[in-house]
């Protein structure tokens, strides 16, 4: 047995970030990973082999579509699926290796197991019982299937399944519309599938500013991706080779089915909490299943704390960092601080799409006065030279006050650009400092400059 001041249950994004955080903070520190490598969903099966598959099929569109206008001529690419995953492997080796050296230089144990909570103070893994000060819990999410619908992980898969698929399928119907839906979407769509969206609502997207996902289904539409809107799925009949997907259209309730080689559910993920112990403990849950913690995400169990996906609050990697932070330095008898006010979100789509802030959904349903400033990339010269002209930034002020409230971008590099806006948020600047601050000529920036501009007296470029 061993004891420390504190241990981590996980080493995705959450863990392995608030370990480090711990360990700057002096305090003997072990996580917890059951997983052959750290990194958790978001390096292993999650944000970093996406990306490396978003990047690769983003390269042979480019070349499908914009070279030869720039003077490079000749054959596209041929997709070589089997390097294509290599690379994506090779890509993951690095980052999870990353973490491990990460972990040694900060002198973090691993503790090599699935863990669980036997009593207050003690984590489980193996037949080992290990003592900690502090416990925290930081073991995310899984992806969660819908009734009538049995994942095989080969022909009905999540997006764990959809990053090694045996081949690209001829044809790939994705359930849901949202995040995940959309980026693998994108990656099969480019690398030749004929993709097919189901989505239940009427928007793409949910939560997201409506001009924003408006111009997002167009863009991706005219790159080859068909929506079919206000559907229901109700089942998935799998063979070994094929899937037929059975929905129902919500406004007269007829019923459709549609043949597919590959099924894709991305209909959203539940947080995991399997095996921890946790009931037995009394830890109290939400009624969507998350645990529940106080201000400074400890449970009602004194001792032990939470972050991440397995609290409530969006899914996302940073967000779950920026609480392991946090965490670190409460239990570190400092003062942890999260803004959840400005979370950037990003879809790695092309182009990308990102936000921070309030929507004006939000803000009207809230009855906040604001004022729109709005400019189009397709007045932006660099985005003009790179093919990028598609999609606009736009920035929400207060009516009186001027101090930004919100931004939604979409278009080349936006989940780049969108941190300017994310800094400015929280010195709680003015339109007006965004709009006065000079930005480098010819860059992508300079749009969200314009937009600045166009909540006071104008941009200059339209
Ligand atoms: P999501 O919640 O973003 O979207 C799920 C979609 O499925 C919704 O539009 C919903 O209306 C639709 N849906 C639900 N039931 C349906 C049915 N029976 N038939 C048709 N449509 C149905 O979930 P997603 O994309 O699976 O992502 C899960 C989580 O992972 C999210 O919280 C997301 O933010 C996070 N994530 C974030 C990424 C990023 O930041 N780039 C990348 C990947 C995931």
């Amino acid at each position: 047995m061993a004891s420390y001041d504190v241990i981590i249950i996980g080493s995705g994004p959450g863990g392995y970030v608030c370990a480090i955080r711990c360990a700057q903070r002096g305090l003997k520190t072990a996580i917890v990973e059951g997983r052959e490598t750290l990194g958790g969903t978001c390096l292993n099966v999650g944000c970093i082999p996406s990306k490396a598959l978003l990047h690769a099929s983003h390269m042979l569109h480019e070349a499908e579509h914009n070279f030869a206008a720039m003077g490079l001529k000749g054959k596209s690419p041929s997709v070589d699926w089997k390097q294509m995953l290599t690379y994506k492997e090779d890509t993951i080796g690095q980052n999870t290796k990353g973490v491990e050296f990460l972990m040694k230089k900060n002198k973090v144990d691993w503790l090599k197991g699935w863990g669980s909570i036997p009593a207050p103070g003690q984590v489980k893994v193996g037949d080992e019982v290990h003592e900690a000060k502090s416990i925290i819990v930081a073991s995310g999410s899984e992806p969660s299937s819908l009734p009538g619908v049995e994942v095989d992980e080969k022909v009905v898969v999540t997006s764990t399944g959809a990053l090694e698929l045996g081949k690209v399928p001829k044809k790939m119907v994705v359930i849901g519309a949202g995040v995940i839906g959309l980026e693998l979407g994108s990656v099969y769509s480019r690398l030749g599938a004929e993709v097919q969206v189901i989505e239940f609502l009427d928007a793409i997207t949910p939560g997201m500013d409506a001009e924003v996902q408006r111009q997002f289904q167009r863009l991706l539409t005219k790159q080859g991706l068909s929506f079919t809107m206000g559907a229901a799925v109700q089942s998935v009949a799998a063979t070994k080779t094929k899937a037929k997907v059975t929905y129902k259209l919500r406004k007269d309730d007829s019923e459709h089915t549609v043949d597919a080689d590959i099924v894709l559910v991305a209909t959203g993920r539940k947080p995991y909490t399997d095996g921890l112990g946790l009931g037995a403990l009394g830890i109290e849950m939400t009624k969507r299943g998350q645990i529940a913690v106080d201000a400074h995400w400890q449970t009602n169990v004194p001792g032990i704390y939470a972050i991440g996906d397995v609290i409530e609050g969006p899914m996302l990697a940073h967000k779950a960092e920026d609480e392991g932070m946090a965490v670190a330095d409460t239990v570190a008898g400092k003062h942890g601080h999260v803004n959840y006010g400005v979370i950037p979100g990003v879809i790695y789509t092309h182009p990308e799409v990102a936000n921070v802030g309030h929507t004006e959904q939000d803000l009207k349903e809230a009855g906040t006065a604001y004022k729109v400033g709005k400019f189009s990339f397709m007045g932006n010269g660099r985005a003009k030279a790179n093919f990028a002209g598609d999609g606009f930034v736009k920035i929400l002020a207060d009516a009186e006050t001027d101090r930004i409230l919100g931004a939604h971008i979409i278009g080349p590099a936006a989940g780049d650009l969108i941190h300017e806006v994310c800094v400015a948020m929280e010195f709680g600047a003015s339109a007006e400092d965004l709009a006065l601050t000079c930005h480098a000529h010819p860059t992508y920036s300079e749009a969200v400059r314009e937009a600045a501009l166009a909540c006071g007296l104008g941009p200059i470029h339209s």
